[in-house]
């Protein structure tokens, strides 16, 4: 492929980073608008100059592309508080700044600066533009990248700000999350201690059994109510019965489908764009009402299972059920198959737009996401994403072939006992907790269980809903963070006494 291919107009690229807002990834509904209420903290959106590619001198000389940033100094003690450095995931990252009130609770208390940073090709921070998600252009799409972009950022930015005694912490949920404990373990001489919430880097990196994710979907239901499960597993039988017998214009209107199915893939269309309104429910079971991802309302779990035993029509409460995640303005006429789920290398579902296409490239190459569900261990249809399966897929759609034991030899896989100073949170609604490290390691490799949280529920804003168990948990990684940041600080003192001895 031609390198020249890789070439571009900075200003070309600026022009379509604005013009084509991208919708967030894996998110159903349009973004809430900025601003919020005046308790928010006012942050500012700044972009900076990122180098293209950290890992080839010869390719793209001197290329930048605009990489945007959130930050806020109203709580900082100005060039001695810590820096709270959130890595950004796959989405926009207002969407992270805007649920994760946690951060700038603490940044509150302990005077710091607040950064959140974009990932690179999600959001507005597309190195090509509109041609980001084109061959050759996304190869510059890697773990590597986006870590090397936020180690460049931090050091930059602190020298700008005068902020070269404060010390880092990083923040991050999910991918998020597996991000900040990659800083710790590749630049600890600028990350003081990562909080990783709801981050499953052991099944990503291959460490897990394929059946575990969609198992634990159907446990929150069950734990819900046995009946629950029963109904869905059930329900999903009728579907097939009648998929079996062809009788398609009765699932049209069992499921309100814009158009009728026709075929074996339509089938297979409708039941991954229903399992995919169980994981996004299961994972965003918070006790209170959000905008995240969606719109859920208050224990959506609880919800959905009252909704799937609201009445005997089993189809009719199952497309009700759906209704929650991708009906949740109560405006939707019918159930377009192809545009509100989009099949992709991520059975847990890409969400829509650019996102879900720069994530989709991740899931093909470095990120191991081949989880499957069986109808055994879980109550969904039988839908399996095998090894091979995502091997062609990704030789299809990208070209590239994936690496599974990459992100394990790259990032040390389960063999972390030499790192420090992590915390590692999970809730144990979260379908995604069993796929990261539940014991801790070491009193530097802290795991923290949030009985009741769903994905990252520790990194939200206080909420008087908040289950006992989440408050314990900031209250804990309150205390780290703040031991850590005492660490630095004194670790940073030896060091310049001895240079004053030398
Ligand atoms: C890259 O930047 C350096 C320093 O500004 C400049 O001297 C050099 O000509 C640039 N190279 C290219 C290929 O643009
Ligand atoms: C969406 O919700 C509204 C309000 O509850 C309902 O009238 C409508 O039928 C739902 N649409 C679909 C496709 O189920
Ligand atoms: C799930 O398993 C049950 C019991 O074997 C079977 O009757 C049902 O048809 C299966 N459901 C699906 C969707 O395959
Ligand atoms: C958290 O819960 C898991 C699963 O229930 C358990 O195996 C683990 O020991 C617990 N870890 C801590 C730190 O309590």
């Amino acid at each position: 492929m031609s390198k020249s291919l890789c070439f571009f107009s900075l200003t070309v690229v600026l022009f379509c980073a604005v013009v084509l807002q991208a919708r967030p990834y894996r998110s159903y509904v349009k973004p809430q608008q900025h601003g919020g209420s005046k308790a928010d903290p006012q942050f500012t959106e700044k972009y900076f100059p990122q180098i293209m590619d950290h890992f080839n001198f010869l390719s793209l000389i001197n290329a930048t592309f605009s990489q945007r940033y959130l930050i806020t100094d109203q709580y900082w003690r100005k060039g001695s508080g810590p820096i709270f450095f959130y890595t950004g995931n796959e989405g926009d990252i207002w969407e992270f700044a805007l649920n994760s009130g946690f951060i700038t609770e603490l940044a509150a208390k302990q005077g710091a600066l607040v950064i959140f940073a974009e990932h690179r090709y999600y959001g507005k921070s597309l190195p090509f533009g509109k041609d980001s998600f084109s061959l050759p252009q996304i190869s510059l799409l890697t773990v590597e990248q986006a870590l090397a972009d936020y180690a460049v950022m931090i050091t930059e930015l602190k020298q700008q700000l005068a902020a070269s005694a404060c010390p880092v912490i990083v923040f991050g949920g999910s991918y998020g999350g597996m991000l900040s404990v990659y800083m710790r373990l590749k630049y600890p001489n600028i990350v003081a201690g990562a909080l990783a919430a709801s981050a499953p880097i052991l099944s990503t990196a291959g460490l897990g059994d394929s059946r575990q994710f969609f198992h634990d979907v159907t446990a929150d239901f069950e734990n819900c109510a046995p009946q629950c499960r029963d109904a869905v597993r059930n329900a999903f039988h009728q579907l097939k019965e009648l998929a079996e017998r062809q009788d398609y214009s009765v699932i049209q209107s069992k499921f309100a489908l814009c158009k009728p199915p026709s075929s074996a893939q339509d089938i297979h269309q409708l039941n991954g764009l229903l399992r995919n309104a169980f994981t996004v429910i299961a994972m965003l079971d918070y006790p209170y009402s959000t905008h995240f991802m969606g719109s859920m309302p208050a224990n959506p779990v609880k919800v959905a299972c009252q909704t799937m035993l609201s009445g005997p029509d089993l189809l009719t409460n199952l497309r009700n059920t759906a209704g929650i995640l991708y009906n949740s303005t109560g405006m939707l006429s019918c159930f377009d198959l192809y545009s509100l789920y989009v099949e992709c290398a991520d059975p847990t579902g890409c969400g829509l737009g650019f996102d879900s296409m720069a994530w989709d490239y991740q899931a093909c190459t470095e990120i191991n996401l081949c989880y499957e569900s069986n109808n055994l261990t879980d109550m969904f249809p039988p839908m399996s994403f095998t090894e091979a399966d995502r091997d062609s897929y990704c030789a299809k759609r990208w070209s590239v072939m994936p690496r599974p034991d990459w992100l394990r030899i790259q990032f040390w896989g389960d063999a972390l006992s030499a790192a420090s100073n992590i915390i590692f949170s999970n809730g144990d609604l979260d379908p995604w907790a069993n796929g990261g490290v539940r014991r801790s390691i070491s009193p530097s490799l802290v795991a923290i269980n949030i009985t009741g949280g769903a994905h990252h529920l520790d990194l939200r804003g206080s909420n008087e809903a908040d289950p006992e168990s989440v408050l314990v948990a900031r209250k804990t990684e309150a205390d780290l963070i703040a031991k850590w940041v005492t660490m630095s600080k004194d670790q940073m003192a030896d060091v310049y006494s001895e240079n004053i001895h030398l």
